[in-house]
């Protein structure tokens, strides 16, 4: 590139940030929403390898389970904080329905049945039976199911 294309190049890399300088009230809200997703990522990251496990896809490993379970079920109590009012799809690019905020005790009651499966899991995942595990691995597996159906867009 030459000097004056870079010059110039500079110039309009500076202009585009000035101009899309969000106020500091919107940057909260992006923040906020990255933020649950990110969570939702540590979820994901966990709960994926523990499915294979308890379909028999992969061989379980008793201490390998019980730590993404335990991280699952840490993660399950951070993701709520990131619901902030205002985060909605006007506020940045996220799949969470508005119905989140229209029916928001419903929804805080979704996030409670995920950690206290969650928790649940956790607590099974310590016997190392497959056959304790199994189960309380489905009941988790359906607090995501049911809150995506309600909540989440496709
Ligand atoms: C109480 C509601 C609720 C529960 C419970 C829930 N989710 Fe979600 N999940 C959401 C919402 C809403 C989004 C969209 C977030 C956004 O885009 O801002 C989401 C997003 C995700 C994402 C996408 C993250 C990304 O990359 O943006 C994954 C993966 C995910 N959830 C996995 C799970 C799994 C696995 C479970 C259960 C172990 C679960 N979720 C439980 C509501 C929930």
């Amino acid at each position: 590139m030459n000097r004056i294309a870079r010059i110039a190049s500079l110039a309009l890399a500076a202009a585009v940030a000035s101009l899309s300088l969000p106020a500091s009230a919107d940057d909260a809200k992006q923040e906020a929403i990255k933020y649950r997703q990110a969570v939702f990522k540590v979820v994901g990251w966990n709960f994926k390898p523990m499915g294979a496990m308890v379909k028999g896809e992969t061989p379980y490993d008793k201490a390998a389970f019980q730590r993404m379970a335990d991280n699952l079920a840490f993660a399950s109590k951070l993701a709520l904080e990131g619901f902030a009012p205002g985060t909605d799809a006007l506020a940045g690019e996220t799949r969470a329905k508005d119905d989140i905020w229209k029916k928001n005790d419903d929804f805080k009651s979704k996030m409670a049945e995920f950690e206290k499966a969650s928790a649940a899991l956790a607590q099974a995942a310590q016997g190392g039976d497959m056959a304790a595990i199994k189960p309380a691995f489905g009941k988790t597996a359906d607090t995501c199911k049911s809150c995506h159906k309600a909540y989440r867009e496709d």
